[in-house]
């Protein structure tokens, strides 16, 4: 197959991962840099560009989309699809997997446990929100924070009250949820491969954080999740319409509750942590994919 990476640099571990896994399975893969591409948009004539090129004859793509260009990469993935390229991620899950209110919308419309979240009107008590949420502390969250930028434990509302306003003045938009205590700082990452776990690991926050991210210094393990949590992780992934997805678990009082959902997981902590090659899980993924769609296409009536 001929296979883009969409990614900011070959030089990223993920990128690397996947690029290795992919000449192993005797592919030709090209790395190309989202902000360099151009579209050309026409009815019935869209283009996609590449130093001046029409980017031809890719039977794959798939995105690695930073946090930083999540609009840009959307748009990107749509053009894809105008043109008909196979794309391992859809622009639409991208957007719905990076806003954390419409990821917590989408998963509680599938009946998927998510910790209790509140998005306030404007004119909505805090107090009773907080109320709502089983009493300080609670957590606050910016929409598209990441690597636990933005997520902030509040324990007095008072200070809850005035950093609610400076954020509604500055135009930021947060939500509000429990915070789970009794998950002491772990989370549990559940790579999600078509519909299968294909790895996971714990994530321990550092002493005195409650943040489990690895950005910010938290230990990973690997780790056998249970059942009903691997099968709540392919659920969730399959709500927000990923083929390949990093879910987040909190094992909380009430039983596992998905925290976040990762459309571009990073493969770096989970491959070294667990040693398994799922970058290599990936391409078979993809392969299956492409042999589906070629299969179905030689069966179609349309033909
Ligand atoms: N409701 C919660 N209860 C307890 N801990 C939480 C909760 N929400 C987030 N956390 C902690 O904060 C970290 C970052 O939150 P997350 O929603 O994943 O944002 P980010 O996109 O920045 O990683 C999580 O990994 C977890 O350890
Ligand atoms: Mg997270």
């Amino acid at each position: 197959m001929r296979i883009v990476i969409l990614s900011r640099g070959s030089h990223l571990y993920s990128t690397q991962s996947l690029i290795e896994a992919g000449r192993g399975r005797g592919h030709e893969i090209l790395v190309v840099d989202l902000t360099q591409l151009t579209f050309i948009i026409e009815d019935g004539e869209s283009k996609i560009m590449y130093n001046d090129r029409p980017l031809l004859g890719i039977d794959a793509v798939i995105p690695r989309i930073g946090s930083s260009v999540t609009q840009l990469g959307a748009s990107v993935i749509r053009q894809l699809e105008l043109v008909g390229m196979y794309s391992l991620l859809k622009s639409s899950a991208l957007l719905n997997s990076r806003d954390k209110l419409r990821c917590m919308q989408k998963l509680a419309s599938e009946n998927i446990a998510v910790p209790k979240t509140i998005w306030l009107g404007n004119h909505y008590d805090i107090r009773r929100a907080v109320d709502e949420l089983g009493g300080l502390p609670v957590i606050v969250k910016v929409l598209e924070g990441t690597h636990g930028n933005g997520v902030l434990l509040l324990n007095d509302d008072k200070t809850l009250i005035s950093l609610l306003n400076l954020f509604h003045k500055s135009g930021e938009k947060v939500i509000m949820q429990e915070f789970i205590e009794e998950a002491k700082g772990a989370d549990f990452r559940a790579f999600v491969v078509g519909d299968k776990v294909v790895a996971a690991m714990k994530r321990q926050a550092s002493p005195g954080e409650f943040r489990s991210n690895l950005h910010r210094g938290a230990s990973a393990t690997p780790l056998q999740l249970t059942d009903e949590e691997e099968e709540l992780a392919v659920r969730a992934s399959r709500a927000l319409n990923l083929e390949v997805s990093g879910v987040d678990i909190l094992r909380s009082a009430k039983g596992p509750l998905i925290m976040e959902i990762n459309a571009s997981p990073g493969l770096e902590g989970i491959e070294t942590s667990t040693g398994i090659d799922i970058a290599f899980q990936i391409m078979l993924h993809l392969e299956q994919q492409f042999n589906r769609q070629k299969n179905y296409s030689t069966t179609s009536p349309l033909e």
